[in-house]
């Protein structure tokens, strides 16, 4: 078969190479003083003083600016370009668009632009036009003036009405994309035994992609090579997409991205833009440098999906669920970017239940395609399950930890074979997580029991399960070591902002007993360091890490051989003691590795490292619960996050310090999609985006987050998931959080919230909606 070069995941199928024993390596569930410590970056200097050269800091001689027209309209038809009057502009050098003349374009790349511009346009953003001009500004003048003439088509931006009989056809064959279903056990016979049955309709609404860094490049041609810094998640995925794309063999295409302001799934593709900056820089014989502005990565780098929810579920008296069935629509809006958009794997696979049915929709509407987001997909089911639970033991009268505590599955429900998982923490979590919080004395001080007023306290929680727990190979990586004790680390991956750099100087650290500061990391680059799949699914660590501690064990391995012979010991009797050799035997027969004479005569002792498959017959997966109290101002409609918890089950602690940063910044995010983000498209008049915008759009700030965050790990090291007992972190801490909010709010003011965002406007419907008893109704836009 052939590589995906944009999955994230394991590929089956691939020769897989053997991993050597560890050797003198401590087993994964050891301590030692590297591995599982706090440590500051490695990079951090550069980060905060603004020396890191991220790929938009790239500066190049000589170098032009790329803008792009992107369609004002939802849906419409390009009946004509007209470049002339932009092209004559000052500062010009290259106009292109759908209907630039072959013999302008470069020479072997005519039929490109027939990709790049779509005779129709199906979202507001398709790129219709591009130009290269000498500065910025002279750029985005001249974008402005290529003439358009649209044949507005109607639209469809609500996916609640994209399967409507009057709904325009975005795609010929139909605006649905796919239905996905899975069964287990017998529904019907689930419902009828159960002692409390509830439905409920959730929806959660589109969120945004913000990274801090814009999306873009620079692309630079030396002869037929062409170069492209990019604001990348997979250096790689580039590479094969652009390669791809233009016809160029892979060899010939370089692609860079040692630093990334920040992807969450944005950044996992290749983007029309780099593919128009290479050929904005072959026209023009200079380098083209095009980062979208904010508003063009608001319309078309990617959001979560907004989703639709059905939920009915079914539990005996004593906490036992019986059935769960489960609906959802969503959208990837007008083209699909990474499969379904939404997914139930929370439904299927979190809590034991013996009769679930999932059917999840997908569909076209005219609106920017969904990209990757922070655990996709994993956050709406979230929102729906966690609530439910919540409501399920409400009424049959449980704690709801305790409901979930009788629930915990020890395999996996949904997979082929129900294999085990290697660990799952989820009870520890949901224990050590209600002991630190303080749960029970919260809960029983909480709603109206010590209400002041009309300041209402509450306090919830939610768990969760992330699909993925460690990728697997293709992973190769490359460790030298120099004769005087320092060593490079060589690998593909990107560090996205995680601290995947310094964990991984930490493993080689810690195995060859090196102090992390000796340690240069070469990464990101297709020419110059080893092939990795995107940085993604939460699986760097657990898929790079491994394959580093390989390189870091041949090289000791190497380093232990040769002081064997010049210590003239059997190398069983060695051991590798930080910076010296030292016999067991002989407790006086010691060497300084920097004092081995082969290594000085080698100069290098080089080690390439390969990660292992994941064990066979058994998922790994991270566990998650979180904890949280808030207030509900019911005169104001005004929520308060006071304090939150998070405990989450990801095997091996490897950075204290990035751990907690990871979980600090799921919070953050997941409070944003509880409280203040939302995608607001003019559905009824113009389809067009109305937040487009810093201000317009609410991203959580320092103001909207608790000061009050606990991350508290459960230390539970995985020795069968891979040989570095980690599994992922950056995505399970997102999944349960809005639902955690949405269930303390319903602990403070009885109101359950079935649909992001927990704002003021909604709290103000529903809160008087309640006093006067009148039906619920939707916050109208
Ligand atoms: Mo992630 S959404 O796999 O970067």
């Amino acid at each position: 078969m052939t590589q995906d070069h944009t999955s994230i995941y394991y590929t089956e199928g691939l020769p897989v190479p053997e991993t050597p024993p560890p050797g003198e390596a401590p087993q994964p569930w050891e301590k030692t003083d590297v591995i599982g410590k706090p440590r500051p970056r490695v990079d951090a200097y550069e980060r905060v003083s603004g020396t890191a050269v991220y790929p938009s800091d790239v500066l190049l001689p000589g170098m032009l600016y790329g803008a792009i027209l992107r369609c004002p309209h939802p849906h419409a038809r390009v009946k004509g370009v007209d470049t002339s009057r932009a092209g004559k502009m000052p500062g010009v050098r290259a106009v292109i668009g759908p209907k630039t003349p072959a013999a302008d374009l470069p020479w072997s790349f005519q039929d490109v632009t027939i990709k790049l511009f779509n005779p129709i346009c199906r979202f507001e953003g398709e790129t219709v036009a591009a130009v290269a001009a000498e500065t910025p500004c002279q750029a985005w003048d001249a974008a402005r003036a290529v003439a358009v003439e649209y044949e507005v088509l109607p639209f469809v931006a609500d996916e609640r009405h994209a399967l409507d009989s009057d709904a325009p056809e975005i795609h010929s064959g139909g605006n649905t994309v796919k239905k996905d279903s899975y069964a287990r056990g017998e529904v019907d016979k689930g419902f009828a035994e159960a002692d409390v049955v509830l439905e409920q309709h959730y929806r959660t609404e589109a969120e945004l992609q913000t990274p801090i860094e814009l999306h873009g490049c620079v692309a630079r041609w030396d002869g037929d090579l062409l170069t492209i810094w990019e604001s990348t998640q997979g250096v790689y995925a580039v590479q094969s997409k652009v390669a791809d794309t233009l016809g160029l063999p892979l060899s010939k295409v370089r692609v860079i991205g040692h630093y990334v302001g920040g992807g969450f799934g944005s950044k996992l593709r290749t983007s029309r833009y780099s593919i128009v900056a290479a050929l904005l820089a072959r026209k023009t014989a200079c380098p083209v440098k095009l980062f979208l502005p904010r508003e063009a990565t608001f319309l078309a780098m990617g959001n979560r999906p907004p989703s639709n929810m059905t939920l009915k579920a079914g539990v005996k008296k004593d906490g036992t669920l019986t059935a769960l069935e489960f609906t959802c629509l969503g959208t990837g809006g007008a083209y699909p970017a990474g499969g379904t958009s939404l997914v139930d794997t929370q439904v299927r696979d979190l809590y034991l239940c013996p009769n679930v049915r999932t059917e999840c929709t997908d569909v076209y509407i005219n609106a920017g395609p969904a990209r990757p987001f922070r655990a996709p997909g994993h956050p709406q089911c979230s929102w729906a399950l966690e609530q439910m639970i919540d409501a399920l033991a409400d009424a049959v009268g449980m704690d709801p930890v305790a409901l979930r505590l009788k629930n915990v599955p020890a395999y996996s429900q949904s997979r082929n074979g129900n294999p085990p998982y290697t660990t799952t923490g989820l009870k520890q979590c949901l224990e050590e997580g209600a002991r630190r919080f303080g749960w029970d004395e919260a809960r029983q001080g909480a709603g109206g029991g010590n209400a002041k007023g009309h300041i209402k306290r509450g306090v919830g929680m939610a768990a969760s399960v992330w699909f993925v727990g460690g990728g697997g190979p293709p992973s190769t990586v490359v460790v030298k070591l120099f004769s005087d004790g320092s060593a490079n680390l060589n690998m593909g991956a990107s560090d996205i902002g995680t601290g995947t750099k310094t964990v991984m100087a930490m493993v080689v650290a810690e195995e060859l007993g090196i102090k992390p500061e000796m340690i240069k990391i070469e990464h990101a680059d297709t020419d110059t360091t080893q092939y990795a799949t995107p940085s993604g699914g939460s699986k760097t660590v657990p898929t790079e890490a491994p394959a580093v501690r390989d390189a870091a064990v041949q090289v000791k391995q190497q380093i232990l051989a040769m002081a064997a012979e010049e210590m003239n010991v059997s190398v069983d009797d060695l051991v590798y003691e930080g910076e010296e050799i030292a016999s067991r035997s002989r407790p006086d027969r010691r060497k300084r590795v920097s004092e081995i004479d082969g290594l000085n005569k080698r100069g290098v002792v080089m080690g390439v490292g390969h990660r292992g498959p994941n064990p066979e017959n058994k998922t790994v997966n991270p566990f998650c619960a979180q904890f949280c109290e808030v207030e509900v101002n019911t005169k104001t409609g005004e929520m308060r996050i006071v304090r939150f918890l998070s405990t989450n089950e990801s095997g091996r602690v490897m950075n204290r310090l990035t751990f907690d940063s990871q979980v600090v910044g799921g919070i953050t995010m997941g409070v944003g999609m509880a409280a203040t983000e939302m995608r607001i498209l003019d559905a009824a008049q113009t389809g067009k985006l109305v937040n487009r915008n810093w201000h317009d759009y609410k991203l959580p700030t320092a103001m909207d987050v608790p000061a009050d965050m606990t991350s508290v790990p459960i230390e539970m090291p995985d020795a069968e998931a891979n040989t570095t007992g980690a599994k992922g972190l950056g995505e399970p801490v997102v999944i349960p959080t809005a639902a955690a909010v949405a269930n303390a709010v319903f602990n403070a003011v009885g109101i359950r919230v079935a649909e992001t965002p927990i704002n003021p406007l909604q709290l103000c419907r529903l809160l008087e909606a309640e006093q006067t008893k009148q039906p619920k109704r939707r916050v109208e836009r």
